[in-house]
């Protein structure tokens, strides 16, 4: 039985694991531990009879807007519903914290899309290029592809749990 939390400060290294894993292969950006302490409030982790095997992060950006970071799953558990049911748990937070929108920005748009995630320009997000992506060192070459979606509305693809 997987279920999804928040994490704890204990999952800290975990998370930075799961990371470390993806980022060496070039899936995502790397984290360093101490910003995943930091973050720690930010973080679901899903849990496999009490081991961590995916988390995700809703990070604020503003007064309407947050972003989904170092979302990741174990290999061990990919395909089971898990990077889906991280996502639902950050948008419950967004509308809960009464968000208007979630962005990313991924190497995996088709996964987004099937969450009820668009395309989109990353300009339609300059808190986060004019802040973050020009101290990243792609950022002159990034490969990541931004995605949006509303939080609410009468017209949500994928309903919140
Ligand atoms: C991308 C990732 C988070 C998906 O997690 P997962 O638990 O395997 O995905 P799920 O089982 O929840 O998949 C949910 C749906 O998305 C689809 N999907 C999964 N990965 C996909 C991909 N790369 N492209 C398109 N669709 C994808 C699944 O087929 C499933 O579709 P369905 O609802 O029709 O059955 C996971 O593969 C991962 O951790 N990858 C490495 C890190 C990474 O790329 N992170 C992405 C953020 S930068």
């Amino acid at each position: 039985m997987i279920c999804v939390e928040p994490a704890r400060l204990v999952d800290a290294g975990a998370i930075h694991s799961l990371v470390t894993f993806w980022a060496d292969r070039g899936d995502m950006l790397h984290r360093p531990i101490g910003e995943i302490y930091e973050a720690i409030r930010d973080f679901k982790v899903a849990r496999l009879d009490g081991r961590v095997v995916g988390c995700g992060s809703l990070h604020i950006m503003g007064p309407d807007l947050a972003e989904i970071r170092s979302l990741a799953v174990d290999e061990s558990v990919q395909g089971r519903g898990v990077g889906a049911a991280i996502v639902r748990a950050c948008l419950e937070d967004a509308r809960n914290l009464g968000l208007e929108r979630v962005f990313a920005l991924t190497y995996r748009p088709g996964f987004f899309e099937k969450q009820g995630f668009r395309l989109a320009n990353v300009m339609e997000f300059p808190q986060k290029v004019w802040n973050e992506c020009v101290r990243c060192p792609f950022f002159t070459n990034c490969r990541e592809v931004a995605v949006v979606r509303e939080v609410s509305g009468p017209d949500l693809s994928v309903p919140l749990a």
